[in-house]
């Protein structure tokens, strides 16, 4: 007998009452009660297994907050798993360049009129990532060129950002995909490595990957734009936030506001990296 039940006895209460094993979980009411609710914490499984960082990153200084634009929820930065990509040698940028014109890995070579590589400068410190080359930048082989393109040069001029100096803006595919249609997994695998050495010539202070292929490729995940704009992540250590995609903001005129966000977030977010 328990020093309670001791007690009890001694002064003349009945014996104590004690819950057979499982006689809780058994209870009717208990049966009968919806599943927790859980609360949703916005944290990527992988960033609360990756080591901390001490990185720019990862450790926002408090003196210097980031500020969200209304509206945006910014998580802490989470930290994907990086591209299984081989390391390739670095080619030399020009190489790079005729590596990529007379490229023939994948179907697309048969049905591009050129390539494309990239335009802007090679020096700047932001990197813009698209998707593929539309029918304009198949004709002309330049990057965002074409209606998108002019929505774009729009919004980065009202940004205070010039297209020429400031950006260098590339993408995903180098061959426009017949009819622009959707880039497929095997095209985006073959060509990713002509981004992959893009990014490392260029190093840039932060990475803006303008719909879900730029994003999905550069952070290995398959959550829609929804879910990743808003929030700073990073590419092999390199900052980078998400935001839509020029074309789809054509079509989607509403959702230009979240563009015009995104690009606040990123200015804000590139101020600080750059006083760090
Ligand atoms: N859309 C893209 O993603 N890239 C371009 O270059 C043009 C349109």
């Amino acid at each position: 007998m328990n020093r309670a039940a001791l007690i009890q006895s001694v002064i003349g209460l009945g014996p104590s009452w004690e819950a057979r094993p499982g006689w809780f979980e058994q209870h009717p009411a208990a049966l009968n009660r919806p599943p927790e609710t859980l609360v949703a914490i916005d944290i990527e499984p992988e960033a609360s297994l990756a080591p901390p960082r001490q990185d720019a990153v990862t450790s926002p200084q408090p003196d210097v907050p980031l500020v969200p634009p209304p509206g945006v929820d910014i998580a802490p930065p989470v930290l994907p798993p990086l591209p299984q990509v081989q390391a390739s040698p670095l080619l030399e940028w020009d190489a790079l360049e005729r590596a990529v014109r007379d490229c023939r890995d994948c179907r697309l070579c048969q049905t591009r009129t050129q390539t494309v590589f990239g335009r802007g400068n090679k020096q700047a410190r932001w990197l813009l990532i698209g998707e593929a080359p539309g029918e304009q930048e198949d004709k002309q082989g330049q990057p965002f060129v074409g209606r998108a393109g002019q929505l774009l040069d729009n919004m980065l001029s009202a940004t205070g950002l010039d297209r020429d100096r400031d950006v260098y803006i590339a993408n995903v595919l180098k061959c426009r995909p017949p009819g622009n249609r959707n880039p497929s997994g095997d095209e985006i695998a073959t060509c990713q490595n002509y981004l992959i050495q893009q990014i490392r010539h260029i190093q840039p202070t932060l990475i803006l990957a303008l719909g879900r292929f730029a994003a999905q490729t550069l952070l290995q995940t398959e959550k829609g734009i929804g879910q990743l704009r808003g929030k700073l992540h990073s590419y092999q250590d390199i900052p980078l936030i998400v935001s839509y995609h020029p074309a789809y903001l054509l079509r989607n005129q509403p959702d230009k506001h979240k563009a015009w966000q995104d690009l606040i977030f990123a200015k804000k977010t590139f101020g600080r990296l750059s006083a760090d």
